[in-house]
């Protein structure tokens, strides 16, 4: 029976998770955090300390780091996980290099390769991933990003923002080439026809009307009471009202360096010749005068 110790960014509401199989210590990561403050534009390692603190107090073998999509809202630690953990694989879906091919042209990002090749494996749906004994089935789950996967390891799926606590609903689909079609069809018929007592890890929290953290929860548990996609929910309804949600969200505060990072597997851009790195901030009026 695998274990799952999970890490809360209070910064970004995320959730980090490893999960590892207690006679082996084979271990894998699900979507670390690298901490960023916009005012300075900096990075710091708060985040990565805890979770390399807890992966030194037992002899883990670490296989890989797994990005259930390119985050929009916080910036992976991938590579600073990879420098102390250089047996580590990174994955993320194959179709990240159309999320890279977008954010590329957005932000005029030149020499910017969109083949994916800043990963180290490209996953297809229906891969199996073998992490030395632990065995994580991958299921593309698209509709908050084109690039989602969920990821199944024993009774637990790793959902990343397609379903989140049943009290808080799913994941936008306002980013560019997300559906909120495909989500619903992601929910139901991918994620939902799972077993019942299939144990849910969500990747954010956002502690609706103040309740504490939260971050596990069931299929079934989902099926009865997810507020925006449950087993009585309607694919024509659900698509109208997500649609009109998205357009009264704001951008994510960290969305602008988080893809930009997020796109190149978490490296700095090149560094130009005064050896420091910089983050492309496109700008423009939002109505004409
Ligand atoms: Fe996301």
């Amino acid at each position: 029976m695998i274990e799952i110790q999970h890490f809360f960014d209070k910064a970004t509401f995320t959730l980090t998770y490893v999960v590892w199989d207690p006679n082996t210590l084979d271990a894998v990561i699900f979507d670390p955090v690298l901490d960023y403050d916009p005012a300075s534009s900096s990075l710091t390692l708060e985040s990565f300390k805890k979770l390399d603190e807890f992966l030194k107090s037992k002899p883990f073998k670490v296989h890989y780091i797994l990005e259930t999509h390119a985050h929009a809202d916080h910036i992976s630690s991938s590579q600073v996980i990879k420098k102390f953990y250089p047996k580590s694989t990174l994955a993320i879906n194959e179709r990240i290099r159309e999320v890279q091919a977008t954010f590329s042209t957005l932000f005029d990002l030149h020499d910017f390769s969109t083949d994916g090749k800043q990963f180290d494996l490209l996953l297809k749906d229906g891969d199996v991933i073998q992490a030395g004994s632990l065995k994580l089935k991958v299921v593309f789950t698209p509709g908050h990003t084109p690039a989602c996967t969920s990821f199944i390891v024993e009774d637990a799926v790793f959902t990343g923002d397609t379903l989140f606590m049943p009290d808080y609903g799913v994941g936008r689909c306002d980013f560019p080439q997300g559906s909120a079609d495909e989500l619903y069809t992601s929910v139901m018929n991918r994620l939902y026809t799972l077993p019942e007592k299939t144990r849910v890890f969500t990747g954010h929290d956002y502690q609706p009307n103040g309740r504490v953290m939260k971050f596990q929860s069931t299929i079934e548990e989902q099926k009865a009471s997810n507020i925006h996609i449950n087993s009585q929910t309607n694919r024509e309804e659900f698509v109208k009202f997500r649609t009109e949600r998205d357009k009264t969200l704001n951008a994510p505060k960290l969305l602008l360096p988080s893809i930009q990072l997020n796109i190149n597997a978490g490296h700095l851009p090149k560094a130009h010749s005064n050896g420091k790195s910089y983050l492309a901030i496109p700008i423009s009026f939002k109505e004409a005068f």
